[in-house]
């Protein structure tokens, strides 16, 4: 079985996240795969709307740590980049159904979508501070103007993790439904979606993120470029080590 599934049906491009042993984290082959999903899903007229799920326990733990540690994304052609790139600028739909935990990425991509159903056993966190990153997806953007610079500060600098409640409150969610039925209700409004006449779909998505485009992929580039070399930093050695030897990390010196 692959890690990233992709299935088409009725118009809607379901990709899921298929790795529930490692938490559904992210590889570069992962990135890669996603990626690509999302090049194949816009050139394809069958596809008039994506989904992207995990599962009822999980969505996604985020990067991941032992693969980051061997191939940091270090240049602009990185896998990951390529993939946050695509989502930021796909001008068709995209749903999201988030259950359980949402780390990292597993969060800051859901900025790119449209819409986002919660079960109420999500978990959202960004803990770039304490794996001595910082934010990646133009989030440094994104949160603060969605939740308030406060707020965002709570989430980016605490890296305190917010449950499904709290994302609706702040608007990264729309509705919070019981784990067990975010998957279907993220596929009924896909489908809904998909029923409308795509040119009126493409035009609005488009008139909606116009403005913000250039400004999210400028910021996209900067964070890469601090993110890359601050993996090889020895805060972010420190935080990864610290989780692949199951211990709290010790910045005392750093
Ligand atoms: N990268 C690599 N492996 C990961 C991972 C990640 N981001 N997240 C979880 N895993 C692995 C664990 O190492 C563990 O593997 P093992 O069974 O071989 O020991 C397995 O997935 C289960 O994880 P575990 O931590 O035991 O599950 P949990 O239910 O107690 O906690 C999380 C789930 C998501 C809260 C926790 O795994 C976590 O915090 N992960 C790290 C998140 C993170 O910092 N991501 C990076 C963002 S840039």
């Amino acid at each position: 079985m692959s890690d990233i599934l992709v299935h088409t049906e009725a118009g809607v491009c379901t990709i899921t996240f298929n790795r529930a042993d490692k938490k559904n984290s992210i590889t570069a082959a992962m990135y890669a795969a996603l990626a690509d999903a999302l090049v194949a899903a816009e050139a394809d007229a069958a596809v008039r709307v994506v989904v992207f799920q995990g599962h009822e326990a999980v969505f996604s733990a985020g990067n991941d740590i032992a693969d980051f540690l061997n191939a940091p994304p270090n240049n602009e052609g990185a896998p990951v980049f390529r993939f946050l790139r695509g989502i930021a600028q796909f001008p068709k739909p995209v749903v999201a159904a988030v259950c359980g935990p949402a780390v990292g990425i597993g969060t800051t991509m859901l900025f790119h979508c449209d819409l986002v159903y919660a079960g109420d056993n999500a978990a959202f966190a960004m803990p770039f501070v304490n794996l001595g990153l910082c934010p990646e997806a133009a989030s440094s953007l994104l949160v603060p103007q969605m939740m308030g610079y406060h707020r965002a500060a709570e989430a980016l600098l605490l890296g305190e993790p917010f449950m499904a409640e709290a994302a609706l409150e702040v608007g990264l969610v729309n509705k919070v439904l019981p784990p067990t039925e975010a998957n279907a209700y993220a596929q009924t409004v896909a489908r809904k979606l998909a029923a409308k006449p795509m040119s009126a779909l493409l035009q609005t998505k488009q008139l909606m993120k116009k403005g913000q485009t250039a400004l999210v992929l400028a910021q996209m580039n900067e964070e890469a470029t601090h993110f890359g070399r601050m993996l090889t930093e020895p805060a972010a050695r420190e935080a990864f080590g610290a989780f692949m030897e199951k211990r709290k990390p010790d910045f005392s010196k750093l």
